[in-house]
């Protein structure tokens, strides 16, 4: 049977970094209250000049590298973000133009921060059905632009970055489960009120902002990460013992660390990002993975449980053998 492995991992973040103490200085708040209630320290901003795409052409440009193949190897691109360049083309088909490669599928998913998990379901589906031998699988996000810089309730957690995977067909597992779940009746918990095709008119006044019901949020972020912890490992007939490395979407280190102690994983199996990255959407998974690898907490042969959530709501899972 036909299966796929991650072959090489990257990760690209933007040079500015916004500290807390920055933020002191834009809205009402202290580096001890963003410390204490979320864990993040600092984060990163995009550049003005810089979008969505040219960071995830880093991140993918890295994964190339590490993988050890040429980009005209690729027969798949698939980017999960937010925040696209542009209304369409895809953000995908501008990096397949950047990268040079002709032909193959290239498309966006939106699944907001759990976008990396759905993105990464998809692409494994396409190898295991023969549609696909090599895919690029990125997240990626300028989610500064869609925040307002004057709520104090949002504005601290957010940051930009993008991570990728190269994904290749293998005979043997590589990624041994993917689950993905939306429930959209929460769709006003967590969102951005206004598109194209919704009140267009405060978008072209630059007010598409992220609102959030925090407190409700975080509450539904530890049930359904815990939850899917349970789901990945009945799905495998594995025990939570066997698992070397938790990567859990970085939003909240109360969040990772609630999830951590329901699903009884241990700190130290667990992949910290939240206090230098903030909550970088869709990016926040593989940019942790990215950064496990690269400093060689994960090596080949372990275990390792992905996941995400967010707006929608929707969430997922990936457990992946290296
Ligand atoms: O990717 C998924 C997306 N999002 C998330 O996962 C976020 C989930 N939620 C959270 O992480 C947390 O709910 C927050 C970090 C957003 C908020 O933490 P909290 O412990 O739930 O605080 P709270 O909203 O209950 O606010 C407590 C107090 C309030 O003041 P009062 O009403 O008690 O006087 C807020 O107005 O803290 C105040 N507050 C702040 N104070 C200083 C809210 N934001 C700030 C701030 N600085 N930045």
């Amino acid at each position: 049977m036909t299966c796929s492995r991650v072959i090489g991992t990257g990760s690209y973040l933007p040079e500015k970094i916004l500290t807390n103490s920055d933020l002191e200085r834009m809205v009402d708040t202290n580096d001890e209250w963003i410390r204490s209630r979320t864990g993040i320290c600092e984060r990163r901003i995009a550049a003005d000049d810089q979008f969505t795409c040219d960071l995830a052409e880093q991140a993918s440009l890295r994964a190339i590298e590490a993988a050890g193949i040429k980009n005209t190897d690729i027969d798949l691109i698939i980017v999960a973000t937010t925040t696209a360049d542009q209304v369409f083309p895809s953000t995908a088909c501008l990096l397949q133009h950047r990268l040079g490669i002709e032909g193959p599928p290239a498309f966006d998913v939106q699944a907001v921060c759990a976008g990396f998990m759905f993105a990464l379901d998809v692409a494994d589906k396409f190898i295991r059905t023969g549609s696909a031998r090599c895919a690029l699988v990125v997240g990626a996000e300028t989610f500064s632009r869609i925040i307002d810089w004057t709520d104090r309730r949002t504005c601290i957690l957010f940051g930009d970055g993008a991570g990728a995977v190269i994904l290749k067909a293998d005979n043997s597992p590589g990624i041994l489960s993917t689950h993905i779940h939306s429930d959209g009746k929460y769709k006003d918990l967590l969102c951005v009120p206004v598109g194209v095709s919704k009140n267009y008119n405060l978008v072209q006044q630059g007010k598409a902002y992220t609102t959030m019901e925090g407190g409700e949020v975080f509450r539904w972020a530890v049930t359904a990460m815990s939850d899917i912890i349970e789901e990945a490992l009945v799905a495998n007939n594995m025990d939570k013992e066997q698992i070397d490395w938790l990567v859990p979407h970085q939003a909240n280190i109360r969040i990772i660390n609630a999830v951590g102690k329901r699903a009884k994983i241990p700190s130290e199996k667990v992949v910290i990002t939240v206090n230098r990255h903030g909550n970088t959407s869709a990016a926040s998974v593989p940019l942790a993975l990215d950064e496990a690898v690269r400093d060689g907490r994960i090596v080949s042969g372990q275990y390792i449980l992905l996941e995400g959530f967010g707006g929608g709501f929707s969430w997922g899972s990936a457990l992946i053998k290296m």
